[in-house]
């Protein structure tokens, strides 16, 4: 119990922390790891609620080594060059980069441009190509360049297709029982983001001297979880809530403490209800096309 409570006390180190900042999006694809496409209420998240999400969250956490803005897709989001400022403003200090996601179907506004520019030492974005989809990306990538913002492009198409393509999550219907989810989360990318670091509770946080350090959270809405796309799917009705598995931001009726808890408790569970809905998300699981779109 001691040690427990010693462990209470250390910081929180986040390795890599996806933040939804949208569920619109410019494409509809089948198999979308956050389930975009089959969202009713696909909204931005508006910017007074990032800003409240974000100042919650870095009271609870120390750092962020990669704090990542996705969706949906980002570069929509009417007041993403404002969101950038504000993390850059106020939270610079509390994460090493800032990634941005984009699917290269659109170029990003001149506004969009002029912020990654302010802040291209500690900005970088990924710009996922598509194939034919992902019209815009070269020219952004040429942009990014005069910008001189520090940019990649991850091919998702053809052979080459980056990890051989995408893994298929599954439609969302009941399909397997308690020992099958237990499984499924044991091998779910979001536990391991490794091919070769199998074994749940190393790969998934560690404590050290000065740290407990979780290796991947997510922040969807006002909520921290492992599954982004188990939280989108209980929001959306889809599968049955389960409030153990998200930690909710903007509960002002409990403390930092109780919120840092509760965000250890979330790596401390092997089971989680949303994975007898899913196939699994296993770094070894069959792979598909990436992007294949809903008629
Ligand atoms: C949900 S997308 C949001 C960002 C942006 N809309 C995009 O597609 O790049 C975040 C990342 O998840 C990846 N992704 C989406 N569905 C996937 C799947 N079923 N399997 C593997 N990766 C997937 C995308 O390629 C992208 O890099
Ligand atoms: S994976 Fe496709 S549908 Fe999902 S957010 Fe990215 S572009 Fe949109
Ligand atoms: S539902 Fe479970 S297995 Fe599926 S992606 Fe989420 S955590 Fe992984």
């Amino acid at each position: 119990m001691e040690q427990f409570m010693n462990n209470m006390k250390k910081d929180i180190v986040v390795g890599i922390n996806p933040l939804l900042v949208t569920f619109r999006c410019n494409l509809r694809c089948k198999l979308c790891s956050t389930g975009t496409p089959y969202k009713k209420n696909k909204a931005d998240f508006p910017l007074e609620q990032l800003k409240s999400v974000v100042h919650r969250q870095f009271r609870i956490v120390k750092f962020i080594r990669k704090l990542s803005l996705g969706g949906g897709e980002p570069i929509l989001h009417k007041q993403l060059p404002e969101f950038i400022e504000f993390l850059m403003s106020e939270y610079v200090e509390r994460f090493e980069t800032l990634e941005i996601l984009s699917n290269g179907v659109e170029m990003p506004s001149e506004k969009l441009l002029n912020t990654l520019q302010k802040y291209k030492d500690a900005i970088y974005v990924m710009l996922d190509d598509y194939g034919e989809l992902s019209r815009c990306v070269r020219q952004t990538s040429d942009t990014l360049s005069n910008y001189g913002v520090k940019h990649d492009i991850r091919c998702y198409y053809g052979e080459n297709a980056y990890c051989g393509g995408w893994l298929d999550q599954g439609d969302f219907t009941h399909k397997f029982d308690r020992d099958c989810a237990i499984n499924n989360i044991r091998l779910c990318i979001s536990a391991s983001l490794s091919k070769n670091n199998h074994g749940v509770d190393k790969r998934l946080w560690r404590f050290s001297d000065e740290e407990f350090f979780i290796k991947y959270v997510c922040t969807v809405g006002d909520k921290m979880t492992r599954c982004a796309r188990a939280v989108s799917t209980y929001e959306a009705g889809m599968i049955p809530n389960d409030p153990d598995s998200f930690v909710n931001l903007l509960d002002y009726s409990k403390s930092i403490e109780q919120l840092r808890e509760e965000l250890m408790d979330l790596f401390s569970k092997d089971y989680y209800p949303a994975c007898e809905y899913c196939n699994g998300y296993s770094a070894d699981g069959e792979r598909f096309p990436p992007a294949e779109q809903l008629c």
